[in-house]
């Protein structure tokens, strides 16, 4: 049987929560509507508590998205919880998401609440939603600092209230992997009445592990991933959508698992969210980045130009970016200098080559990046008219 891991888009909530974003509603629909035809199976479409904005822009995804869970986050108390209900009200699929804090530092000092309170406050947020919607997502905020005991207690609650999916977030960034994923298969084995959810995670961006904390959570037994588009999210952000869904796709091997995400529209919605965010891509910035397919090297051209996989673990296609890129420069090799040129519809005898790629090396000492005009002027001007 398929083996399925559903991807919880929150590039609307929690990615909307970086510093400096700011999404009108309109830009909001548009990501969702993006997100939707991407495939993933959940999308957080906001806080309607937190603003009339937020509750409206939620609103208007639940009424008019099709296809994916829309799910709208709630604090656990009634105010939050009715208000998210109403929110997805209109959605053919929709999610109430409750949470609350369970580490020792999050109830001592921000909640200001005992662990008895908090488990209380548990049971009726999750019966509370539970009566409002069929599916109720419970997240444990900061589980990976909590004491084990207590949240497989808080857990093991929030199941027996309703909940149909657990979240177990690393809301600081703060696990690693092995640990992280040991923790989670403790807590999963201890929870009573664990069978009947779906284990997610929501893993944050501090240590930049966040994207290998999930896919090891994955490993052991997770079956939802929190993600956003580009990894925006609070100060460092949250796990990548494109990152994760390619590390699955692309070792498969290790994971065993499939996404619904049509991954040949990662590029484009990447580049979208780029634009309405104003959150600009490093070029490095795996899967979607400039130069994600750019080889430089001339080993590395010559290898991709004889047999692509020598230097490729997926092609630009699979993820609808633009077709590989030889980048000129001065670690390029004669290979690809040949190659670029017959490109551009010089053919030069070897001699010709010979020479054009000895004044190319010396031009690429002086300027950073040797472009197509550049190459050009130089065969036309150097080679061609002597
Ligand atoms: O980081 C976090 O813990 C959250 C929760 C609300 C899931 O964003
Ligand atoms: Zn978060």
């Amino acid at each position: 049987m398929k083996d399925t891991v559903r991807i919880f888009d929150t590039t609307l909530r929690d990615g909307e929560q970086a510093a400096g974003i700011n999404l009108n509603g309109t830009e909001k629909f548009q990501i969702a509507r993006q997100l939707a035809a991407l495939g993933v199976d959940v999308i957080e479409a906001g806080f309607p508590a937190s603003s009339r904005g937020d509750f409206d822009s939620v609103r208007s995804i639940a009424s008019e998205i099709d296809g994916p869970i829309i799910a709208g986050l709630a604090r656990a108390n009634e105010g939050d919880i009715r208000r998210a209900a109403e929110a997805v009200r209109e959605a053919s699929r929709s999610r109430i998401h409750t949470f609350i804090a369970t580490s020792p530092i999050h109830m001592e000092h921000k909640l200001k609440m005992s662990p008895e309170e908090v488990l209380r406050r548990t049971t009726d947020a999750v019966s509370l939603a539970a009566s409002l919607v069929k599916d109720v997502e419970f997240s444990a905020e900061d589980a990976s600092r909590s004491d084990p005991e207590f949240l497989m207690e808080v857990f093991t609650a929030a199941i027996a209230a309703g909940a149909t999916t657990i979240n177990v977030p690393d809301t600081v960034g703060y696990a690693t992997p092995g640990e992280f994923g040991d923790f989670l298969s403790r807590i999963m084995e201890g929870t009573e009445g664990s069978e009947k959810a779906i284990w997610s995670v929501h893993v944050h961006n501090d240590l930049g592990l966040a994207v290998a904390n999930s896919v090891e959570a994955v490993r052991r037994g997770a079956r939802q991933v929190e993600c956003t588009v580009n990894g925006i999210g609070e100060r460092a952000g949250n796990a990548s959508l494109e990152e994760i869904v390619m590390a699955l796709k692309v070792r498969r091997d290790v994971f065993s698992v499939d996404t619904a995400i049509d991954t040949t529209k990662l590029f484009d919605t990447s580049r979208m969210v780029s634009r309405l965010t104003g959150v600009h891509l490093p070029p490095n910035k795996a899967i979607v980045g400039d130069n994600a397919f750019a080889h430089e090297a001339g080993i590395h051209q010559h290898g991709v130009l004889c047999k692509r996989e020598t230097y490729e673990i997926m092609h630009p296609k699979d993820v609808g970016a633009p077709e590989t890129k030889l980048v000129m420069g001065k670690h390029s090799g004669h290979h690809a200098f040949a190659k670029e040129l017959e490109s551009m519809g010089y053919s030069l005898t070897d001699q010709e080559l010979k020479r054009a790629f000895s004044l190319f090396k010396e031009l690429c000492d002086k300027k950073e990046m040797v472009t197509k005009s550049d190459m050009e002027a130089l065969v036309v001007d150097e080679i061609l008219s002597v």
